[in-house]
């Protein structure tokens, strides 16, 4: 596969249909049913080795249905055997000798792109806009870079590296493209056009599916015809399924039909239907008269009537929650009509109810075979197994298209059932009926399996006609330089130092079961994430629970392998939404634990669209971007000949500056970096020695009369020399300062807010202790104890005769924090003295007491104490975190 150097692109090759001999990893083959031959052979010897099957998160499922499914070496439905050919392919060589690579982290706002048409075009359970991810791709690479997604869900990553090659996409995020191919935002060249060739990873198989049809080109125009056909097939077979008849006795076809739930009133045991009593403009009632007695009830304490009937899952009758249609939505020509149904209507459903299912179906018991997570008893809607999702008439649509679909072969076989698959949960229960909708089509609560009391069941030509036209986007998909492997990243076998650089969106938390929600299109695939490698927290009846503590441990795995994988110096992006601190702090402790330095976080302000910075876990609950580097080997190799001494941790203070931005201004104000700020430094300083099993050699005082002596100090920021010039140049242009938000939530922000505002203008204690009241009103930390103002100003302030209180100069700055860090010693000696649990404590001084226990190497107390204080003071509080799992982890050897 040749390059072309112009514009980066590779050359779109025409697939099965293809004449021409095709190139793939380095070798040449007549055609790509050859090459696709080829490399399916390799992949069923592959898949005869144990030890291959054994590789972490493996999927679930037959051979056979991980061979219909790949398309190697592009795309295989297991862990991806071509990876290591593939970067060799791909990968520049990392130069060990001028392998330095500098780049800042990418902190301009970057804005969302959610309606466009290839984004769209198939949902999952979380999703990033391509377009946005652009946008670091482009800022951290140029066209000869491989970038990595390990958390990949449906391939968006990979998108965007494929679209950085082309022209179009790249202007419409307000670039400029030059005929040299250089990128310009405004005056600035920030890049070079050209496809990346991408990596992509995700345990489960239906995300790994989607993400391949994202991104290995299909012949649009092949499918557009191959889509028609089986619409019209559909229509001669069982057209019947879908016909209605107007007043006036024309035919017409269904688009959709709603049905409703209906219960027993508890009163006469009448029948009530749920949408004719409860529902009143679209909207449900609380309370409802039954129809029969004229009782009024309230929905909650009604119980749905059910109906019995024999379950072929199950093998025996079963109940099964009766539901009857109450408008058939259809139309004749153009036009659109609604009714509710008549005799005909419930014949013509009596007549479905016999008809028998014209291919495979999937029947897996969701109480026996799947585990699921959702607490939520389908039982009693009598739903079995997984075909009860859907009406019969739904099943036989799609076990129709299924089966259809099979028959065809290569990429199009793929892209067909990506089509029809990106509709499949809104042919069963789980589609909503929304009766102010502007469409029927994929109406499912998001986040759950929510089966409401009232659904539409739509027809195949309402949800999957207009798709056909819309999927021309994927012209745009032309590239064929990404590769798709399915597993958990933990086992994922790519080569060392080969990657440029990664952005990931890790699974957050106990938020989003994906393998859940992925269970009907996992189903219909016969082929199942290996939940037991899921990175999220559950419990399930068969894998057991997962804690936080396994989801950081998971976690730390996966991003392990990605460090291993990228270069020195290089960069990734984390992408998550963050729902909780403790899962916070859990990604945080994982990529510090596999070696990660984090540089920057930000978080995306909805409202702004802009970015800002985080600096406190506390203050936000919503997505969030973090920037994290692999140190480079120089780092790594320096550090540890020098681990433990005062010259270590300048060496890192050195180059974490190197990597921080030096200047970020928006709307005229130039923004003050947290991470420049002495106290973040000192935490990342500590981190690093921690990370690496160092003792950590300077106090916060000796450190931050270090950095004041050693770095240039603008706007209470630290620079390198060259920085600060380059800082002091482009400060001239404005003339604001713009501070980042503090929220005082615990003694460290309290402290942070009090400088900030005597930093301003000298106050007395009458003076500030209003407004000091207002902000610490605000809620502080569950176990934290609140700390007086008198408190922190005598610690961390000076007084002049006058009563006015100061930030001090450096040297009383580093006398007062010795004091400070004497008094949270006693206070910690104090704890440890005590006896049983600790319900509310101060923080800095468990903070302190662990710093100083892991100089002493005195681990046991680290544990012993973390023992004694709630689970979440230590889940939500980094530093306690790193000092607890790393003291475990020494204890322990
Ligand atoms: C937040 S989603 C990623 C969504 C993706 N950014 C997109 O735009 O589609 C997280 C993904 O992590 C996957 N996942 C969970 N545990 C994993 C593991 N151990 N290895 C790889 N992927 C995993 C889930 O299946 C899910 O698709």
């Amino acid at each position: 596969m040749a390059k072309n150097t112009t514009t980066g692109l590779f050359p779109y090759e025409k697939d099965a249909a293809s004449e021409g001999p095709v190139e793939c990893l380095g070798m040449t083959f007549p055609n790509d049913e050859a090459r696709r031959t080829y490399f399916i052979e390799e992949l069923q010897k592959k898949l005869k080795d144990p030890a291959f099957r054994k590789i972490e998160g493996f999927p679930i499922g037959e051979d056979e249905d991980i061979l219909a499914l790949s398309d190697p070496p592009y795309y295989t439905a297991c862990p991806n055997p071509f990876l290591q050919d593939f970067t060799r392919q791909y990968s520049t060589k990392y130069d060990r000798k001028n392998g330095s690579f500098s780049c800042e982290p990418f902190t301009a706002d970057v804005s969302e792109g959610k309606s466009d048409s290839i984004y769209t075009a198939h949902s999952y359970h979380t999703k990033v806009p391509y377009k946005a991810i652009m946008r670091y791709i482009l800022h951290y690479t140029e066209p000869d870079s491989v970038v990595l997604d390990g958390f990949s869900g449906t391939g968006m990553t990979g998108v965007a590296a494929q679209l950085c090659g082309n022209r179009d996409e790249v202007e419409s995020l307000g670039y400029t493209v030059k005929p040299d191919g250089g990128i310009f935002d405004g005056k600035t060249r920030i890049s070079r056009i050209g496809q990346r060739p991408c990596v992509l990873n995700d345990l489960s198989p239906a995300a790994s599916f989607i993400a391949y049809n994202y991104n290995v080109p299909a012949d649009v125009q092949d499918f557009q015809t191959a889509a028609r056909k089986l619409l019209e097939r559909f229509d001669s077979a069982y057209g019947w399924m879908y016909r209605t008849h107007h007043k006036d006795g024309r035919p017409g076809r269904i688009n959709y039909v709603v049905w409703s739930d209906v219960f027993a009133c508890n009163h006469c045991q009448g029948e009530i239907v749920f949408w004719n009593e409860a529902v009143e403009d679209g909207e449900v009632k609380e309370e409802i008269t039954c129809p029969n007695c004229e009782a009024t009830v309230s929905k909650r304490s009604l119980d749905r009537m059910t109906m019995t009937e024999f379950d072929k899952a199950a093998g025996k009758a079963v109940q099964k929650a009766k539901r009857v249609p109450v408008i058939i939505n259809y139309s004749i020509g153009g036009e659109k009509y609604e009714k509710e149904p008549d005799g005909k209507d419930l014949a013509l459903l009596r007549k479905i109810a016999n008809e028998p299912i014209p291919g495979w179906f999937p029947t897996k018991r969701i109480d026996e075979d799947i585990d699921l997570w959702y607490e939520r008893d389908y039982r009693t809607l009598g739903i079995y197994s997984i075909d009860a999702f859907f009406e019969r008439r739904a099943l036989v649509m799609v076990s129709f298209f299924h089966h259809e679909i099979a028959t065809h072969e290569g990429r199009l076989r793929g892209f067909l059932w990506f089509w029809f698959q990106s509709v499949l949960m809104g042919f069963s229960l789980l589609n909503r009926y929304r009766a102010k909708g502007y469409s029927q089509v994929n109406q499912l609560l998001s986040g759950t399996l929510y089966v409401g009391a009232v659904h539409a069941e739509v027809s195949p030509w309402y949800a999957l006609e207009g798709k056909i036209h819309r999927l021309e986007v994927f012209e745009r998909i032309r590239g064929r330089a990404s590769i798709v492997s399915t597993g958990s990243t933990a086992g994922l076998d790519v080569a060392e130092d080969s990657v440029d650089y990664i952005f990931t969106d890790p699974p957050f938390g106990s938020n989003i079961i994906y393998s859940d929600l992925s269970i009907l299109w996992e189903s219909w695939l016969n082929l199942f994430t290996n939940t037991s490698q899921e990175t999220v927290v559950h419990r399930r009846k068969k894998t057991g629970a997962f804690t936080l503590a396994d989801y950081t441990r998971m976690l730390t795995a996966s991003f392990n392998v990605m460090r291993k994988a990228l270069k020195p110096g290089r960069w990734i992006t984390v992408e998550f939404h963050n729902s909780k601190n403790s899962v916070w702090n859990s990604i945080q402790e994982a990529l510090l634990q596999a070696g990660f330095v984090v540089a920057d976080v930000r978080t995306l302000d909805k409202q702004m669209g802009t970015f800002k910075q985080v600096t406190t876990a506390g203050a936000v609950k919503q997505d969030l971007v973090i920037s994290a580097y692999k140190p480079s080997e120089q780092l790594e190799k320096q550090f540890m000949l020098k681990a433990g001494s005062e010259a270590g941790a300048w060496q890192f203070v050195d180059n974490h500056l190197r990597q921080l931005p030096v200047f970020v201004s928006r709307n005229g104000k130039v923004e003050v970096i947290a991470e420049r700020q002495n106290y973040l430094l000192f935490d990342r300083m500590i981190a690093f020695h921690v990370q690496h099993g160092a003792t950590v050699p300077l106090s916060a005082a000796e450190f931050y009369a270090g950095l004041s002596q050693r770095y240039a100090k603008r706007d209470e920021m630290f620079f390198l020399p060259n920085q600060a010039s380059s800082y002091d140049q482009k400060r001239l242009e404005v003339r604001e300062v713009e501070q980042f938000e503090l929220f005082v939530s615990d003694e460290k922000s309290a402290i942070q807010w009090v400088r900030r505002q005597l930093s301003q203008r000298p106050m007395s204690y009458r003076d500030l202790q209003p407004v000091y009241m207002k902000e610490a009103q605000r809620v502080w930390e569950k176990h934290e104890k609140p700390l007086e103002l008198r408190t922190i100003l005598d610690q961390n302030f000076v007084e002049d005769k006058n009563e006015k209180w100061h930030v001090p100069d450096s040297k009383k700055d580093t006398d007062l924090e010795q004091m400070r860090h004497r008094s949270l010693l006693k206070e910690f000696q104090q704890y440890v003295g005590a006896n049983g649990k600790l319900k509310v404590v101060r923080m800095e001084a468990l903070r302190a007491g662990f710093k100083d226990c892991w100089q002493s190497k005195d681990y046991l107390t680290i544990i012993k104490m973390a023992e004694r204080v709630p689970e979440d003071v230590i889940q939500e509080d980094p530093a306690l975190l790193m000092y607890y799992d790393n003291a475990s982890l020494l204890a322990g050897e």
